[in-house]
């Protein structure tokens, strides 16, 4: 089947689709917007995840024809078109956060969709609530914590 949808505000279309296949699996393999990471398949890891008509959902749990006519955003899709990084991504670098960076593209959707619904610089305990569906193996987290304060601060001091 064809799907059609916009990604990343461009009008996509993606044939051939098998009726089984994942979003992810579209954006990915079909669409070449490899951003999105696939662990587990499961929605057990949040590796997966992007804004599908603005809420935060996992991409390997959602069957890419229920995308159809529907807006995605993937993490490719938060930089500028200039290729300016968002302020979330930022951070992740300037903190350290990244390091295999398997986990950094859901953690950095996760962390943009808590930051702009906020009202006012979350409190640690809501930014681990938030990003408990995500998982990382290799930073402990701390570092992933600092990110998200450094991007909340940011974004605070600009206005974003
Ligand atoms: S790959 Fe989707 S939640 Fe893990
Ligand atoms: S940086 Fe490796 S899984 Fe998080």
């Amino acid at each position: 089947m064809r799907v059609s949808m916009t990604v990343n505000g461009e009008p996509t279309t993606a044939d051939d689709v098998w009726e089984g296949e994942s979003l992810l699996y579209v954006l990915r393999e079909r669409l070449g917007l490899p951003g999105s990471k696939n662990a587990c398949e499961q929605g057990e890891c949040g590796s997966c995840t992007v804004l599908l008509d603005d809420i935060a959902v996992c991409a390997c749990l959602v069957a890419a024809g229920q995308a159809q006519g529907r807006a995605v955003v993937t993490v490719e899709g938060l930089a500028g078109q200039d290729g300016t990084l968002h302020p979330v991504q930022q951070a992740f670098i300037d903190a350290g956060a990244v390091q295999c960076g398997f986990c950094t593209p859901g953690l950095i959707m996760q962390t943009h969709d808590l930051l702009r619904s906020a009202s006012g610089t979350p409190c640690d305990a809501d930014i681990r609530e938030r990003l408990a569906g995500n998982l990382c193996r290799c930073t402990g987290y701390e570092k992933i914590l600092d990110a998200v304060r450094l991007a909340a601060a940011r974004m605070a001091s600009t206005g974003e």
